[in-house]
């Protein structure tokens, strides 16, 4: 069947011929850490230019067979999303604003010249699978199901241009928090000769690419002994953009949190949206702005700058501590967690778990 805007399709249920037994599943669930555990399930569907979306299965998760002239393989048209399932308070399973991904996903398909999903055969996807791999959920701390929904052009075909064929998939992952835990907070190492994406090119979508030219810059931060990479735009190397794969906020003494505003080299995050109304409602002033590197430093060494945090679906609120670039190295407040940070985590995770009230409408059970 066709999806095309608002459609839906028929999940055909593939039955699993030998999911994880109940004990071997529990022990790899106990310490999952980020992205290494899979679930039994996947959802696919497939597209092609005639017949638009069709052949939508929640089967085994399994290898893919891929003819070596896949598009995705030479020309990388490929995106996807991050998000979570959650356990709230009473057990019941939810998705955290999916909606928003679904929209975000079809914003980085059009940039990437893919074919749009209907959102709500996105969320159903995501829905069915959860539903299908609720037993995987990690009673640890921090613990969710995430989910990597992607989209790739699966057609043979070396000429470059749009491919005629693309899958769509949903795999799921139990995990625990994104970083170690016992760090106090982040180090950031500022890459002054690398960027993650300029005006015009594709950083406000979540493509493979962006992901791949972050990995050398991530690398020299990690053997200098930093977590994370932080990217300056791409014209004058002044102005701060993000992670990479988190976004940033500054908190300042008289109230102000500002985030670096998104003018198509960043990419635009659920988790950013959110903290932007949190904050608002709890009576700060939240500017979208410019903020450079060298201004960075020097409000962290006056004082007026109390606390940074990064932020993302993975990342959820992480303290920035120590930061550095060639010049030299300084530290934001007391290099841990500050209150803000704190409040704002709390606030947010309270509400993806249940215990905080949801005014918004964000939570799907
Ligand atoms: C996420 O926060 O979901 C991300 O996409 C960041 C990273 C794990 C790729």
């Amino acid at each position: 069947m066709h999806a095309t805007a608002g459609q839906s399709l028929d999940f055909a249920r593939i039955p699993h011929p030998s999911p994880v037994p109940a004990a071997e599943r529990n022990t790899l669930i106990a310490a999952p850490g980020f992205g290494t555990v899979f679930t039994d399930h996947m959802v696919m569907i497939e597209y092609d230019a005639d017949r638009g979306w069709h052949s939508a299965t929640l089967g085994p998760r399994g290898p893919l067979s891929l003819d070596p002239a896949c598009a995705v393989l030479h020309y990388a048209q490929e995106i996807f999303e991050g998000m979570k399932a959650y356990k709230l308070a009473d057990g019941t399973m939810a998705l955290f604003r999916p909606e928003q991904n679904a929209r975000r996903f079809n914003d980085s398909a059009d940039r990437l010249a893919m074919p749009n999903l209907p959102e709500k055969v996105f969320v159903e996807a995501v829905r069915r699978l959860v539903l299908a791999d609720k037993d995987w959920f990690p009673m640890v701390e921090g613990g969710s199901i995430y989910l990597r929904p992607f989209m790739f052009a699966s057609e043979a075909f070396l000429g470059v241009r749009p491919a005629k064929q693309y899958k769509f998939l949903v795999i799921a992952s139990p995990s625990g928090n994104y970083f170690k835990s016992g760090a106090p907070a982040v180090s950031i190492w500022v890459s002054e000769n690398y960027t993650r994406a300029a005006p015009g090119g594709t950083g406000a979508a979540k493509c493979g690419g962006n992901y791949a030219a972050s990995l050398v810059p991530h690398a020299n931060a990690v053997a200098r002994g930093f977590d994370q990479v932080c990217f300056l735009d791409a014209a004058e190397h002044k102005w701060i953009e993000e992670l990479g794969g988190m976004n940033l906020f500054f908190a300042f003494e008289d109230g102000t949190l500002l985030t670096p505003q998104l003018t198509g080299t960043i990419l635009p995050g659920i988790t950013r949206d959110s903290i932007i109304k949190l904050a608002r409602e709890e009576g700060l002033t939240v500017k979208e702005g410019r903020y450079s590197f060298d201004q960075w430093r020097a409000d962290a060494e006056s004082g007026h700058l109390l606390e940074t945090f990064a932020c993302g679906t993975a990342a959820v609120v992480t303290p920035v501590g120590r930061v550095a670039g060639a010049a030299g190295e300084f530290t934001i407040g007391g290099g841990g967690p500050g209150q803000l940070t704190e409040r704002i985590r709390e606030k947010l995770v309270g509400i993806q778990r249940g215990t905080i009230k949801d005014r918004h409408g964000w939570v799907h059970r």
